[in-house]
């Protein structure tokens, strides 16, 4: 367990890790191709880590962008000071969301032409009325094509008709083109190939009819691992920045380490007389006179009740049964392995203590769920602690890639089509 001062009175708290935050940012570099830059994904508040305060961090070890799921997100990011692009990954809408947009210098996904044309309504709209800085325009966009996940996004056959439509629109400028993979995490690369090339013909007819240059990202945690051939010139990494592979055959491409811990202590320590019910619905009745303890934890802070009795907990470096039912906020351990433990000692219910290791994917096996829905649990309740902060900004900064947009192989005359290389806009706080 990492030293760290803990708030003395916090019954249960969130652990992040700066340090394993940082090495797994400059794992995704190493595995990362030389011309591709790393777009850390902080949505979901950084998957439970807190986006405001790992993004500076995942900065410092080298990421070039930010992608957030909403703008309310990316405010927060903005409030933060945190003035690398940031890119809105859902759908937004409406004359506030775009106000809000342009204000903040937030890039929005355009997901159809119908949609950029709305945007652009609203965009002309508000400019009318002097409610936007004309330095805020073009509102810079990323479209984002359907290559088979049939999730947000144009299918890739209507590119065409997207890019013409694109064109035409003086108040948004394409800087990207993307696509989200449905199977990466499969060992079986035949979807994902698929998707491959749909998206790259999808793009090539875009750049030629003048979206260009553009930045291409197809690339998720697994993508990025799977392989190099995929890392266009940004990927979007979440899950591994967070130390867990997005799947067991991809374990090893790169070290990643796991940044969360969630941990207790214990409370009241007892002696459960044989025979005594443990919890609510006495689910468990006491086989013998046991050494218990109550641990100030529950399912209003994210520990889930499907776990109860079939939690383990670590105290000492020993592995702990969880008794009976977990309840609001409190649980209750079997004490057998350590029976002289007293409250205040500390318990881990994630994390690793000594030799001992409980983890996401082990929670995701038991809830029969994924690692991602395992760290989006835990809830506002529970304050966060950092650790690794100071050691790592005492460390090295490794500089963010600069992100690039591609020329199109076989450029066509049009709006964009002239422009040199381009960098990505760095937009102030
Ligand atoms: C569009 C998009 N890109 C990238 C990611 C990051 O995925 P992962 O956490 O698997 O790296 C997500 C996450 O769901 C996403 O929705």
């Amino acid at each position: 367990m990492p030293q760290v001062r803990i708030p003395r009175d916090a019954r249960a708290w969130i652990e992040v890790d700066h340090a394993a935050l940082a090495h797994n940012v400059r794992e995704m570099l190493r595995v990362l191709s030389p011309r591709s830059a790393l777009m850390a994904i902080l949505k979901a508040d950084a998957y439970g880590h807190g986006a405001a305060s790992v993004a500076p961090t995942l900065s410092w070890s080298g990421a070039s962008a930010f992608g957030v799921a909403t703008i309310e997100e990316g405010i927060e990011l903005r409030r933060a000071g945190i003035p690398q692009p940031i890119l809105v990954l859902g759908y937004v809408q409406g004359r506030d969301s775009v106000h809000a947009l342009a204000h903040w210098k937030l890039i929005p996904t355009v997901c159809s032409p119908g949609h950029a044309r709305e945007l652009a309504d609203d965009l002309e709209n508000l400019a009318e009325r002097g409610l936007l800085s004309p330095a805020s325009l073009p509102l810079e966009a990323h479209v984002k094509l359907d290559t088979g996940m049939s999730r947000l996004g144009l299918h890739w056959s209507e590119a065409g008709r997207f890019a013409r439509c694109l064109r035409e629109i003086e108040l948004i400028r394409a800087s990207g083109i993307y696509s989200h993979l449905a199977a990466a995490d499969s060992p079986d690369a035949s979807s994902l190939n698929e998707q491959r090339q749909r998206f790259e013909k999808a793009a090539a007819e875009m750049q030629s009819l003048g979206l260009s240059p553009c930045l291409l990202h197809l690339a998720n945690s697994a993508a990025t691992l799977a392989d190099r051939s995929l890392h266009y010139d940004l990927v979007r990494v979440g899950i591994a920045l967070y130390g867990i592979y997005p799947a067991r055959h991809l374990t090893g491409r790169a070290d990643l380490r796991p940044a969360l811990a969630i941990r207790s202590r214990l409370s009241q320590v007892k002696d459960v007389p044989q025979g005594a019910g443990v919890s609510y619905g006495g689910a468990f009745v006491a086989p013998r006179r046991m050494r218990a303890a109550v641990v100030p934890i529950g399912y209003a802070d994210g520990v889930p009740w499907t776990l109860s009795q079939r939690l383990e907990v670590i105290v000492r470096g020993r592995r702990l049964q969880q008794l009976g039912r977990i309840t609001m906020d409190q649980l209750v351990v079997d004490l057998g392995p350590v029976p002289d433990a007293r409250p205040g000692e500390t318990v881990t219910l994630l994390g690793r203590d000594g030799a001992e290791a409980i983890t996401v994917e082990d929670w995701a096996r038991l809830l029969r769920t994924i690692p991602w829905e395992v760290l989006c649990l835990f809830k506002s309740r529970l304050p966060r602690v950092e650790v690794g902060v100071l050691e790592e900004k005492a460390g090295a900064r490794t500089p963010a890639r600069t992100i690039e947009g591609r020329e199109p192989k076989a450029a066509h005359p049009g709006r964009h089509a002239a422009r040199s290389r381009r960098r990505a806009s760095v937009p102030a706080s």
